[in-house]
């Protein structure tokens, strides 16, 4: 429904100046903070639809990674090290479960916004909440933590593209119709970009 104005979404296609600005001041602030954890920032702009569907690829993601976390305990011999990733990744289930419940039913009442906030999502790349984490030495520590995960086949490039893929297909998106034109890039934007993903790996 081309047109249309949403109250929730008029900062939603405003670009990527507002989290770059709040990246670079979390940066600035760790010189003076204590905290070992500072899980901020994961680029929604306070906007529902661009933290609904966020929260629901990070859920599926922390499902896969915690599942993949328990195998290779298990493969190790730390069976209670796998029971406890096993337990957390069903939890992680249960999460995405309900978000990926909510941003369905979006698409049912509000599919152009829902669809568009899908692609600006995309497009600026799903960021997990820890990825400001910090031990007071490492600056780089959730770079340095995501290569060992990398390797190990804990979270990869190739689960990040099966997780897209998923959401896609979960939502219909494919099928959405009686989209504007803007609706219908978005669609096609975020239909096409798994198999990209996958070929820039
Ligand atoms: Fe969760």
């Amino acid at each position: 429904m081309a047109g249309r104005e949403s109250p929730l979404l008029s900062p939603m296609i405003s670009g990527d100046e507002a989290f770059h600005h709040s990246d670079n001041k979390e940066r600035e602030n760790r010189n003076g903070f204590e905290s070992v954890l500072h899980l901020q920032d994961p680029r929604t702009e306070n906007n529902p639809y661009l933290d609904l569907i966020s929260t629901s690829f990070q859920e599926r993601a922390t499902f896969i990674s915690h599942g993949n976390t328990a195998r290779l305990a298990e493969d190790h011999g730390e069976l209670n090290l796998a029971q406890i990733c096993g337990t957390i990744a069903s939890d992680e289930k249960l999460h995405e479960t309900a978000y990926t419940k909510v941003v369905e039913k979006l698409f049912e009442v509000d599919p152009h916004y829902t669809v568009l906030a899908f692609a600006n999502m995309m497009r600026k790349k799903i960021t997990m909440p820890a990825h400001l984490i910090y031990d007071g030495r490492d600056d780089n520590l959730f770079e340095h933590f995501s290569a060992v995960a990398r390797r190990l086949g804990v979270y990869t490039a190739k689960d990040y593209a099966d997780i897209l893929e998923f959401l896609v297909s979960r939502w219909k998106v494919g099928e959405l119709a009686g989209l504007s034109g803007e609706g219908n890039k978005a669609q096609d934007f975020v239909c096409t970009l798994a198999p990209k993903i996958r070929q820039a790996r």
